[in-house]
């Protein structure tokens, strides 16, 4: 069995890298659970990077989209509101620009390859936030945080 901390220096802010994950876990496995425990598990200072398949940025396709995609994987997708995405922010410090669809992201090389080229609408929305040093984040540079919601 791995042990992260073999090969990570926890005694240092790390990053976790959610990216196209999170979608793949059901809400029956409680997905918020998972992501509490990994952030509660890093040191303050840490970051989250999340990219998370949206149900609402085309709302109209995002049913069928995922439909078709549960049909032909093993690994089925939920595709998730923004309110829920937030969910997953709860209690860190999310960072400018804040959630949005990836193709907003400033400087994304990402998004420019899969969401402008491949397709006119981003399916993603994806957002960093920041694991705080305490209870008053928000006196902690505090120009850095936007409204999760
Ligand atoms: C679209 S890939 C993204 C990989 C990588 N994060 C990236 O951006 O290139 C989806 C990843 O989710 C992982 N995955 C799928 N179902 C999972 C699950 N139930 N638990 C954990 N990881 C899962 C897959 O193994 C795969 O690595």
């Amino acid at each position: 069995m791995l042990v992260v901390d073999q090969v990570l220096d926890l005694s240092r802010p790390v990053a976790v890298l959610l990216i196209a994950v999170l979608h793949f876990i059901a809400d029956a496995d409680d997905p918020y659970a998972i992501v509490a425990r990994l952030m509660d598990a890093v040191p303050p200072g840490s970051y989250l990077v999340m990219a998370h398949g949206a149900s609402d940025i085309a709302p109209e396709a995002a049913p069928e989209m995922a439909r078709r995609y549960n049909d032909m994987s093993s690994a089925p997708i939920t595709l998730r509101h923004r309110d829920q995405v937030a969910r997953f922010f709860d209690g860190l410090g999310l960072l400018l620009p804040g959630l949005v669809p990836i193709s907003q992201r400033p400087m994304s090389r990402w998004s420019s390859a899969c969401s402008r080229e491949r397709s006119p609408k981003p399916s993603m929305r994806g957002a960093r936030a920041v694991r705080t040093p305490g209870k008053n984040w928000l006196m902690w540079r505090s120009t850095c945080w936007v409204s999760p919601r």
